[in-house]
């Protein structure tokens, strides 16, 4: 896949997860005194395929093209972060879901401050980690724009 279409789909499942995360906030926001129970079972829904797609993409499509134009060794550290945070991403999302679906469909909020202490744990930590993909991994796709030299 040419890296300008790697690029953009990054891009794309980065957005898809900032509005996500965006929803998940409002959802804390909002406990415990107003829970959207419609919106609670919409995320228990989106929210692990969401991140999921992401996170395929990355492995499959991104992580092994800038190895294959850039340094491995050096970025090697680096991607097995992202990869680990992926799993414990997901781990996490399955979690949120079983509890935001459990919300959804009525159930009584009795630990507010947990599930908004769970559900801010959960997407400070994808922002965090869209943040570091960002700032380091893709630039690396156009190197003009970010002064890095990258063989092709
Ligand atoms: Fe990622």
């Amino acid at each position: 896949m040419p890296k300008d279409l790697i690029a953009q789909e990054a891009q794309s499942h980065h957005r898809k997860q900032h509005f996500m995360c965006l929803r998940l906030e409002a959802v804390a926001d909002a406990l415990p005194a107003s829970i959207d129970r419609q919106e609670c079972l919409l995320l228990a829904r989106d929210i692990y395929p969401t991140v999921k797609a992401a996170h395929e993409f990355e492995e499959s499509v991104l992580f092994p093209h800038l190895q294959r134009n850039a340094d491995a060794r050096a970025l090697e550290d680096g991607l097995e972060r992202l990869r680990f945070e992926h799993w414990e991403d997901e781990a996490y999302a399955e979690e949120l879901s079983d509890t935001l679906s459990r919300i959804g469909r009525g159930g009584p909020v009795r630990d507010a401050e947990k599930i908004s202490w769970m559900l801010r744990g959960f997407f400070d930590g994808v922002r965090r980690h869209m943040a570091f993909e960002a700032e380091h991994l893709l630039p690396m796709l156009n190197p003009i724009s970010s002064g890095e030299r990258v063989a092709t």
